[in-house]
């Protein structure tokens, strides 16, 4: 039976950050310019490659498989993808099957589509939120869509969906209103994480500007409740702790402070279907090509192989100098994170 995916660290590969697509709907500032240049369609993948490539993932002992983009709504077929891939949840036998289905959203399009992604299998997603103030919105993200964002909040609780915000704390933009946002997600029944930028393509503004590193976050928001570190674990690069005062889940995502990379047990792929091995590294390889081969499961087989062995030991982020470049030339819209 085909071996599983552990790389030169013995590092277990069981979790695949899939991109259905490089376009959004929004701008935020800090992930890309407003005139971002976006994939030629004949470059992405199908519907039916995708689906290929995540059942091949599965074969390989893969049991959770996150949808991202870009903006994962906005891709007509995507609810499609969703159906096929529910399908795998919990199936046994040797091909085996998906043990979760996620996926992560900027939320303008979820009132739309909670209840489909429920029927379809999915029973948690991730929804990026940075603010509940219109105008910090309308500003961060360039849209005014703060108010499709909640209706899409209100129908994923509705819809059954757990759902967690992501929250990318930016000095002098929603720094004063961290503590507000995570105690207003925790009344609704969601967990709250908080992210450090990270210092991926270029965008308009030099990204240390508006960047907070969330030890100095955490010790704000000790002052105002009792954080216990949380046996709760998602799989993802989060350290969770539980609020005493709020009842709910606080996770921190600190790829500039606390370097998570030990316990990765991720790897992703381009909507071209580029397999990035790490989200901070430009060690790839191509599986578009070997889908499009004679010969594509061994293609595909040896593709992954070489994946394993590539696959850098950690990321190397830092916002230390002014001006200074960013430490990849690639957008987080790329691979989806
Ligand atoms: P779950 O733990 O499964 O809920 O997912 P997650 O929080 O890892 O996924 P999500 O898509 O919500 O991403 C949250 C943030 O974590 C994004 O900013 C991602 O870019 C970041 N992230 C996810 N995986 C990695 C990783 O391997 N390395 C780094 N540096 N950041 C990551
Ligand atoms: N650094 C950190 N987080 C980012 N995101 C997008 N670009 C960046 C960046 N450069 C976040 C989004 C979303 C998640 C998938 O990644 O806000 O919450
Ligand atoms: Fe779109 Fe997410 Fe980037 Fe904002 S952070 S522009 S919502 S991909």
């Amino acid at each position: 039976s085909p071996t599983p995916l552990v790389d030169q660290f013995q590092r277990r590969i069981s979790y695949v950050r899939l991109s259905v697509t490089d376009r959004c709907d929004l701008r935020c500032t800090y992930c890309m310019p407003e005139r971002m240049t976006f994939l030629p369609r004949r470059e992405v993948l199908s519907l039916e490659e995708l689906h290929k490539l995540a059942l091949g993932f599965i074969a390989r002992g893969v049991t959770r498989i996150r949808l991202t983009g870009g903006e994962p709504l906005v891709r007509r077929d995507m609810i499609e993808l969703v159906r096929a891939l529910g399908r795998t949840i919990g199936a046994e036998g040797p091909q085996g099957g998906l043990r979760e289905l996620t996926l992560t959203t900027n939320g303008t399009r979820l009132a739309e589509f909670a209840d489909d992604l429920f029927a379809a299998g999915m029973r948690r997603i991730n929804v990026s939120l940075d603010t509940l103030d219109r105008e910090t919105f309308a500003k961060l993200s360039r849209r005014d869509s703060l108010p499709q964002v909640l209706e899409g909040l209100r129908a994923a609780r509705e819809a059954g969906l757990k759902v967690k915000l992501n929250t990318v704390a930016l000095k002098g933009v929603n720094e004063h209103e961290i503590a507000d946002l995570v105690g207003w997600a925790h009344g609704q029944g969601f967990d709250a994480t908080l992210i450090e930028v990270m210092p991926l393509g270029e965008v308009e503004e030099d990204r240390i500007d508006h960047y907070l590193p969330l030890t100095g976050v955490r010790e704000t928001l000790e002052q105002r409740w009792t954080l216990t570190p949380s046996e709760h674990r998602t799989g993802g690069p989060a350290r969770y702790f539980d609020v005493a005062e709020t009842g709910g889940r606080l996770g921190l995502i600190t790829p500039l402070t606390q370097n998570f990379c030990e316990g990765c047990n991720r790897i992703r792929v381009t909507t071209t279907g580029q397999l990035y091995a790490c989200l901070g590294g430009n060690e790839r390889v191509d599986l578009r090509e070997a889908l499009r081969s004679d010969d594509p499961q061994a293609r595909l087989a040896e593709a992954l192989d070489t994946a394993m062995r590539i696959k850098p030991e950690r990321h190397h982020f830092a916002i230390t100098e002014p001006g200074a470049a960013p430490a990849l030339s690639r957008h987080m819209s790329m691979t989806g994170g």
